[in-house]
């Protein structure tokens, strides 16, 4: 083992590239993720990166995001006038455009009524970033500021009601601002916009695509590891197989695969690894059946942070063992990705960026003295699945559910044994296969059995019986912050029922959840 920098140079450059400065808004990483749909690689970065870095980078075009302050505050976000000296065309949206009305001798005021939510807007003028938009369409507007008053340099193209520039232009300039949201779904042209500002404004011509990619990312990893070896976690889920699969397609032999089975997994998962990775892939697969270790520690212990206190250490201290047994292991891949790198709020290009704590194979601490390769850390979800399907993933895989690290540890409410484990993986995966049957499966973000600690009264035969009981959970989620009960079908719910009850002995009773994220978790402990 080695030195423990990450020391993974700043992003590769693709041919044609389009920067976001990020003022801090919300929705800064979903303008880089609409870019990519044009098949433009889009990179997040902070909005007062170098103009020296900026020049190197080469840009087809900069995008100036929106943000919480106001551009009239001390101290406010500001933007490197020299920035519309480089003759590429900036794009401000929301905060942006105020930034760009403030250069270019607007005047930016509080509105008289802040606009939230979704807004008709008309279309002004002719330009080509508005060519295909009607003459009036919804846009999703959230601001309070709003550039009032021109200097006579910037051209209204688009207004509403309240905002007379609802979107500008630069006279001579390719400089636009937009007032709304055009990367929000609820902007009906949203897409159209953006794909105009990229493709006809800076004249990109949308030839990036996830196999380039993917090609870009092996010859960087063939590159950086040499003839060293790579270790990888997996978990079963997404993102750690498609890291593995990308690492394989790159270095083959010289990757290890480690596999902790914790006992807590759902029912075949330690199979289906083995299938993937050991005879699908030819890894060098390390599979550890810490099972009986894990429901050691776990024994007698019910609250569900301490359980995941524990599982995570045994978890670390099982790897840790693995790992020091591969000998000259290098590389420690993770399946880091762009939002993660986002979210740590910090330097988002360059060797100095500070990363999330987030690791998907349970939380992997720095300490572990390898150096890390983060091979997905530029892409977001949608685009691992992407991936994931050209690297030769099934479908299974890539569209599974997230599976939390503590497993079904944290859905064996109270206390955890062997058997109780075995009726929840049992009722579990009558859930996951009725779902998978019914055509529900993608429609629902997450669901899951949770074995519940109390034990109901049945009548079964001619005999009373005294069991336990399985509540079903499924939700519909963006972004598993906030959730909604799934609507089941009833005659899915009672086909479920009526399995787990017949099939898994010690259970009498089903119920469904139907409780929304706030105020209740997704998960039940
Ligand atoms: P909650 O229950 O907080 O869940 O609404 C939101 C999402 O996070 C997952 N989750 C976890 N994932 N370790 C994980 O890796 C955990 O301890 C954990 N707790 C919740 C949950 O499955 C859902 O997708």
């Amino acid at each position: 083992m080695t030195s423990p920098a990450n020391s993974r140079p700043a992003f590769s450059t693709p041919e044609e590239l389009i920067l976001v400065l990020d003022f801090g808004g919300q929705t800064a990483q979903l303008i880089a993720r609409r870019v990519r749909d044009q098949n433009v690689f889009c990179q997040l970065v902070r909005h007062d990166l170098s103009i020296e870095r900026i020049r190197e980078l080469n840009p087809k075009g900069l995008i100036l995001s929106g943000g919480p302050a106001s551009v009239y505050e001390p101290n406010s976000p500001q933007v490197d006038p020299q920035i519309f000296e480089l003759g590429i065309p900036v794009l401000g949206i929301c905060y942006g455009m105020n930034l760009v009305g403030q250069m270019f001798g607007g005047r930016v005021q509080p509105g008289t009524k802040r606009e939230f939510g979704r807004t008709e807007c008309q279309t002004i003028a002719t330009d080509p970033i508005l060519a295909g938009l009607p003459a009036s369409s919804t846009v999703w507007m959230s601001h309070g500021d709003h550039v009032q008053e021109t200097s006579g340099l910037l051209i209204p193209l688009m207004k509403t009601s309240t905002c007379e520039f609802a979107a500008v232009k630069h006279r001579d300039r390719k400089v636009y601002g937009l007032q709304f949201h055009p990367e929000v779904t609820h902007t009906q042209y949203g897409g159209l916009l953006l794909g105009n500002f990229v493709k006809t404004v800076c004249g990109c011509h949308g030839t990036w695509k996830i196999s380039s990619l993917i090609e870009r990312e092996v010859a960087s990893i063939r590159a950086r590891v040499g003839n060293k070896r790579v270790i990888c976690g997996l978990s079963g889920g997404v993102d750690s197989s498609v890291v593995a699969a990308i690492l394989y397609k790159a270095i083959g032999s010289q990757l290890s695969c480690i596999f902790v089975d914790n006992g807590l997994l759902r029912k075949g998962e330690s199979d289906k690894v083995r299938d993937r990775f050991q005879n699908h892939f030819k890894t060098d697969l390390h599979v550890v059946d810490a099972s009986a270790r894990f429901l050691d520690e776990l024994a007698g212990v019910t609250d569900p942070q301490q359980k995941r206190m524990i599982i995570g250490r045994v978890f670390i201290e099982v790897f840790r063992k693995e790992a020091e047994s591969i000998p000259d292991a290098h590389f420690l891949a993770q399946g880091t990705l762009y939002p993660d790198v986002i979210e740590s709020g910090a330097n988002h290009d360059g060797p100095a960026a500070t990363i999330k704590a987030h690791h998907n194979v349970g939380g992997l601490p720095e300490q572990l003295g390898f150096e890390l390769i983060e091979p997905l850390r530029d892409l977001f979800k949608d685009e691992v699945r992407r991936m994931g399907l050209e690297l030769g993933l099934t479908d299974e895989l890539v569209w599974r559910h997230p599976f939390p690290g503590p497993g079904l540890g944290v859905r064996c409410l109270g206390e955890l044994s062997a058997p109780r484990l075995a009726k929840l993986r049992e009722a579990d995966a009558i859930v996951m296969e009725e779902l998978r049957l019914a055509g529900l499966y993608r429609q629902i973000q997450q669901a899951f059995a949770v074995l519940l600690p109390v034990h109901t009264v049945g009548v079964m035969g001619d005999g009373r019986t005294y069991e336990e009981v399985v509540a079903v959970r499924a939700v519909s989620t963006d972004d598993f912050m906030t959730a909604d009960w799934f609507p089941m079908p009833h005659d899915i719910l009672q086909k479920i029922s009526t399995r787990i009850i017949n099939e898994v002995r010690g259970v009498n009773r089903v119920v469904y959840d139907i409780s929304s994220k706030p105020p209740s978790t997704i998960e039940w402990e």
